[in-house]
């Protein structure tokens, strides 16, 4: 069988993350894009002249344009300008310029990757999350299930990491699953939380439970506020769980962002909910019974995605 092909837009921190891990884990064949002239040759090399010592038979190329990507199996969206300070004006951007700024790039990326692997299956990245999903969708043209975007899979590892150290188990024996858009108001669930199948809620006190959820719904800033920018880690390990799952043509029940159509009763909307990951990209959308408290959570969630997503003016 021939090997399979990613393409990853994008050679900052997680695009280069993205592309280790994928090498490393010898999924595939991995084209690196970037818009700077050389980082994502450069990368790659690097990357490249590491295989002898780490053993992985993949190759790995660099490129500024999009030829190498064609009939890529899977394309990994990560270009985007993060929320940085003017050098000129010394002004950040107001919510609303980052957000038009990347559209445009995500945009045009989308458009180049539709043109290249018109069946590929597109995870976005990019922030804000859940809106950049809307503009791969409606510039690449895609079917719903061939656009989804990586942001659950990041704040559900984050969540069970602050578990498994508060209890001192492993997080191998941590379950649990983290709804809504990817931002402050995500909807992380402790009634669906469980540490080898035992209810969290008989291992650990309320308020030490309530502050795990406080710092995973701040573990993007928690980042920030440490290193100067935003994380790349973590969120290259749940975006490379979603390409093996769609590779590997796993079923993995991952929580993803996907475009809903009436499920939990939203509309036309991207939203992180779970959903089974599989050769043909979201092959199913997973109703969960939510109560009151938690509906009412992802409603807040859902509100403040689409406040985002009508900045974009489609
Ligand atoms: P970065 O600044 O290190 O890398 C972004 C790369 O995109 C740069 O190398 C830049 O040259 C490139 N780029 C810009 N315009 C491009 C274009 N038109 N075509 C190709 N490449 C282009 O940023 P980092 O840390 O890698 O983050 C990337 C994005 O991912 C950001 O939007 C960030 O907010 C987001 N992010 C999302 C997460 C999630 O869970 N969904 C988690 C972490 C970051
Ligand atoms: C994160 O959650 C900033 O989306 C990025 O780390």
């Amino acid at each position: 069988m021939a090997r399979q092909k990613v393409t990853v837009v994008g050679a900052g921190n997680v695009g280069a993350t993205c592309a280790h891990w994928i090498v490393s884990k010898e999924l595939a064949d991995v084209v690196l894009v970037d818009i700077v002239e050389g980082v994502p040759q450069g990368k790659a090399l690097d990357l490249l002249e590491a295989a002898p010592v780490m053993k992985f038979d993949v190759n790995v190329v660099g490129a500024t344009s999009y030829e190498a990507t064609a009939d890529s199996d899977v394309v990994v969206i990560t270009a985007g300008v993060p929320r940085k300070k003017d050098p000129v004006t010394g002004k950040f951007p107001s919510r609303d310029e980052l957000v038009k700024t990347n559209q445009k790039i995500v945009g045009e990326v989308a458009r180049q990757v539709a043109r290249y692997s018109p069946n590929t299956i597109i995870i976005i990245v990019s922030n804000p999350l859940d809106a950049m999903c809307h503009v791969a969708l409606k510039e690449s043209g895609f079917p719903s299930e061939r656009v989804i975007g990586q942001a659950g899979a990041l704040d559900t590892a984050r969540y069970k990491t602050f578990i498994a150290q508060e209890l001192g188990v492993s997080v191998r024996d941590v379950h649990g699953i983290v709804l809504g858009g990817h931002g402050d108001t995500m909807v992380p669930l402790p009634r669906h939380t469980s540490v080898a199948g035992i209810p969290v809620r008989e291992l650990m006190a309320e308020d030490k439970l309530q502050a795990i959820i406080q710092r995973t719904r701040n573990g993007g800033g928690e980042i920030v506020g440490l290193i100067g920018v935003s994380a790349w880690y973590a969120p290259s390990a749940g975006t490379v769980e979603m390409v093996e799952a769609v590779l590997r043509d796993q079923k993995r029940v991952i929580p993803s962002a996907v475009l809903l159509n009436g499920e939990y009763g939203y509309n036309g909307l991207y939203i992180g909910v779970p959903a089974v990951l599989g050769a043909k990209g979201i092959e199913k959308v997973i109703t969960m019974d939510l109560n009151d408290e938690e509906k009412t959570m992802l409603d807040v969630s859902a509100k403040a995605v689409q406040d985002v997503v009508n900045i974009l003016g489609y």
